[in-house]
């Protein structure tokens, strides 16, 4: 048997992701597995892991094999405060409430397309979060391949903005644009490349989103909005998303160097929370 059989790896009935059934993630992998996971992961850029019944430690510790997992920039007090063996690489994404307290941080309801920690000068490679509670429906997650979106752009847009860079900003908000008159000291935020090549792959992606991206330099405010609005309409074009709905045990990976994601609405009086790990970058998308 490879070690590909040994994943049991399909590919989702979606313009991407893989869905992997043959492994018990509670347990140490081989490196041959190891490294069979990061193929299939740069391959797919989405993994579907289905019935993975983990602690939080165990997460952390399944992330620590693929590589080294990050810590939340800016863990929120109150989890800390309610679950205090919560290890520090987690982070919790959820909606509830203890004591009128978030557990998570702007969990609620629906969040457009973003890529995670793209306003840090490194931000973090992958990203996993394992379904522990779920509202009834949706809280769907939605995933836009970024190597199909740059394919997709006019070449006329492409040669525009080759060598330009986007500021790239974290406001804290769900479903809105950064504001217009943003005060850089107070929130993060980084200028990288509108087009980035992915160091594994070496394909090109698109690294603007609707979310997080305040403007391209070089043009004026007017000009930054209409090119922008030209790629968030690319990006976010259904023919490249896959839509993930969850299932309680449900472990999904992706790489927030060629995916964004976003979150569907869900009936805020229910309870949805996640476990969030991630894995650290080594350099500056470029
Ligand atoms: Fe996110």
């Amino acid at each position: 048997m490879t070690t590909a059989d040994k994943l049991n790896l399909k590919k989702l009935d979606a313009p991407l992701g893989a869905e992997i059934n043959g492994l018990d993630l509670t347990k140490m992998l081989s490196t041959d597995t190891v490294d069979a996971v990061l193929q299939a992961w740069y391959d797919n850029q989405v993994l579907v892991f289905r019935d993975q019944d983990l602690t939080p430690q165990q997460l952390v510790d399944f992330t620590a094999q693929l590589g080294e997992p990050g810590r939340p920039r800016m863990p929120p007090q109150t989890v800390r405060d309610i679950i205090p063996d919560l290890p520090p690489e987690i982070m919790i994404v959820s909606n509830v409430r203890v004591n009128g307290k978030p557990l998570g941080l702007a969990h609620d309801g629906e969040m457009w397309f973003h890529s995670d920690m793209c306003y840090a000068e490194i931000p973090h490679t992958a990203t996993l979060l394992h379904a522990v509670d779920l509202p009834s429906e949706g809280g769907n997650t939605m995933f836009a391949d970024m190597y199909a979106a740059y394919d997709k752009l006019k070449l006329a847009t492409r040669d525009r903005l080759e060598s330009c860079k986007a500021l790239q900003v974290h406001d804290y908000k769900r479903t809105e644009r950064p504001g217009v008159d943003l005060d850089l000291s107070k929130i993060g935020n980084f200028a990288h490349p509108v087009f980035v090549t992915h160091p594994e792959t070496g394909k090109k992606a698109l690294y603007v989103n609707r979310l997080m991206t305040a403007r391209i330099e070089g043009f004026d405010r007017q000009e930054s909005d209409a090119l922008l609005e030209e790629l968030f309409a690319v990006g976010e074009d259904p023919a490249i998303i896959y839509e993930h709905v969850w299932r309680p045990g449900d472990l999904v990976m992706w790489d927030n160097r060629c995916i964004t994601h976003a979150r569907t609405d869900f009936p805020h009086e229910e309870r949805r929370l996640l476990r969030r790990t991630t894995l650290i970058g080594t350099e500056a998308p470029r």
